[in-house]
Order: structure tokens, then C-alpha cells, then sequence
């Protein structure tokens, strides 16, 4: 039986928006592309099949760890909580909260790609049918007012697994952070998952597979961009390169230019010279003394972190100061 189709509050950018970020990035030098227009829905497909790539040890590690850790999480967060989602994806991580939660009364999931939001809540509705189905399709760094639920709910927890979080350079995830705090206060909570650092080799394979369904999802940006705003990146004449920067903790991933030659977008002209990169993603690191001192800078504390085997992923619950 089909459940009910969710309301769904919609943010999602258009062609102007699109053009003006693009515009932004490519004036900048370094040149930059935001990589949360990634998520099309062909981003969306590469995406998930990044997450099953031998190398990309991170969704297997946290999973593992969400089954292990949820039941003792769940105690903590308590009765008829009401869950926010940030950058939700396919939803497969949601469902272990919801399961693990005792009658949680709202889903707000926040996620930019359209078609990863509809399926995701069409399939966690029929699994959760006492659990309302909030939908928000929007930039979860710009947020639109937040749907009240109609069922009185417990806390506010925050579930930001997937080490988005470190997507964001430091000011930027203290600027997610504090956002949080404020939707949650006082009695709310957030559970956040954060990658741990560790030797560059895994974690450079990690952005590397040899199936090259990264390369895949780095370029199909520029295909999009072509197809959505009509821009002529020639995508043989860019390569995908992600590398660790130790210093900086954090993988940089690229765009490389393999030739001299010209883009246009929006009717202006950027020449590129071979060799010359576009930024397109950092995945920051962390380690226990760097991460709570994020978290602090937000007003949050560290209540409770729970470790993969051999540290390679990381959970942690935060709560106001
Ligand atoms: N949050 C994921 C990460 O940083 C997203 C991601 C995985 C990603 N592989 C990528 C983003 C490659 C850009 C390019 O691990």
C-alpha cells in the first residue's frame, strides 16, 4: 500500500543561483566549484556507489559502528524525539536511528538532491508509519524555517553521519554547528559522524578507487553544470585528483585541467592553464582535541564518542555548553 505522499518544502536552486555560485568560484584563485551541486541525480547514483568501493572505508566503518553504538545512543536521546537530517542522502543510515529511537514523532530530512529526498522518505514512510515525514529539499547551510511536527515531541537530535561535516573548512562547520545548537536549545542534541585521522595511504586510497567511480562523480559535476546552465567544460579536458595534505588534515579534491583551454559560463570566458586545478571538495580529518575544541567554538560539548576498531571512523554526541 502507498503511503501517502510527503509535503514537501522546496528550496532547491535554480539555473540563476547555479550560474552565480559557478561564477563566484571560477573568479577565485584558487578556482572553486561548490560540491553541493555534486548531488544530481546521477551525483546522487555515483555517490552511493562510492560508499561500496573497497577503499572507501568510511560507510562501512560507521555503519558498523551505528548497529554497535544506537541502542546505548537511543537511551541517551530518550523518548519521542524529534530527528533533523542534514544532507540525508539515500536514507539508508536513517533507518537504524529510527529503528534504534523509542517512537520518534518527526523525520526532517535536509537534502539538496530532489530525487534522493523523495525516494528515501517514500521508502522510510512505509517502514515508519508513526514517524512524520518532514521533507525539506534545500541547502542545509541556508536553512528554511524547520516544519513543527504535529505530535508533541521529546528533544531535537541532529543526525549528521557521513562525515559531511567535514566537508566544511573550520569556520564554515562552527558556523553548521552553532546553527544546530540554536534549532536544538537547550535540551537538544546532536550526533555527528566524523572521520579520524589516520595514515594518508587509506585515506588517499579512500578518494582514489581503482573502479574510478570517484573520478566519475568529480566529473559528472561538470556535466551537470553543462546540461543545468549551460556552460562547456569539455570533460576530457579535466581529470579527477584527490590527495591527503597532511598539514591541513584534510583530503583536496580536484579538477585538474589537462590542457590550456577556455570554459565559458554565463557568457563569460575563463581560460585555464594546463596543470591548473579547480577545487572542488575537502574532507577534513579529525582528531579528539581538534574536534572538541570545533565543538566548543559552537557553544557544544562532547557527551559521548564512540570509536570504529583501529579508530578509522568516528560518532560523536554533542550537547549545549
Ligand atoms: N562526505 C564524503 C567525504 O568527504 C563525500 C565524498 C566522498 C566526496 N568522496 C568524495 C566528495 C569525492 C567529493 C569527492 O568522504
Amino acid at each position: 500500500m502507498a503511503a501517502p505522499e510527503p509535503t514537501l518544502v522546496d528550496r532547491r536552486p535554480g539555473p540563476a543561483e547555479i550560474t552565480a555560485d559557478v561564477l563566484a568560484g571560477l573568479s577565485m584563485r584558487p578556482r572553486s566549484l561548490p560540491s553541493k551541486y555534486f548531488y544530481d541525480a546521477r551525483g546522487s547514483t555515483l555517490f552511493e556507489a562510492i560508499t561500496r568501493q573497497p577503499e572507501y572505508y568510511l560507510t562501512g566503518a560507521e555503519h558498523a559502528l551505528l548497529r554497535a553504538t544506537l541502542p546505548r545512543i537511543a537511551a541517551r536521546v530518550g523518548p519521542q524525539a524529534r530527528v533533523v537530517e542534514y544532507g540525508s542522502g539515500s536514507g539508508r543510515k536513517t533507518g537504524l536511528l529510527l529503528r534504534a529511537l523509542d517512537d520518534a514523532v518527526a523525520y526532517t530530512p535536509v537534502e539538496i538532491s530532489r530525487t534522493a529526498l523523495l525516494d528515501s522518505v517514500r521508502a522510510l514512510a512505509g517502514d515508519f508509519p508513526t514517524v512524520e515525514m518532514l521533507p525539506v529539499c534545500a541547502d542545509f547551510t541556508v536553512l528554511p524555517p524547520l516544519p513543527a511536527p504535529r505530535r508533541a515531541a521529546g528533544r531535537t537530535l541532529f543526525f549528521f553521519p557521513g562525515s559531511t561535516l567535514g566537508n566544511f573548512t573550520g569556520r564554515a562547520a562552527v558556523a553548521l554547528l552553532e546553527g544546530m545548537r540554536a534549532a536544538m536549545a537547550p535540551q537538544g542534541m546532536a550526533l555527528i559522524g566524523i572521520d579520524l585521522d589516520k595514515d594518508p595511504a587509506t585515506i588517499e586510497a579512500a578518494y582514489n578507487d581503482a573502479a574510478g567511480v570517484t573520478a566519475a562523480f568529480t566529473l559528472n559535476l561538470l556535466a551537470r553544470l553543462n546540461r543545468e546552465i549551460g556552460s562547456d567544460f569539455d570533460l576530457s579536458g579535466f581529470a579527477h585528483r584527490a590527495r591527503y595534505a597532511r598539514a591541513a588534515q584534510r583530503i583536496e579534491t580536484c579538477l585538474v585541467s589537462q590542457r590550456a583551454q577556455r570554459v565559458h559560463v554565463g557568457g563569460q570566458a575563463f581560460d585555464f592553464v594546463r596543470g591548473q586545478a579547480i577545487r572542488v571538495e575537502y574532507s577534513h580529518k579529525y582528531d579528539d582535541a581538534g574536534f572538541a575544541a570545533m565543538a566548543s567554538a559552537a557553544g557544544l560539548r562532547v557527551s559521548g564518542a564512540w570509536d570504529a576498531p583501529r579508530r578509522m571512523f568516528g560518532l560523536r554526541l554533542l550537547q549545549p555548553l
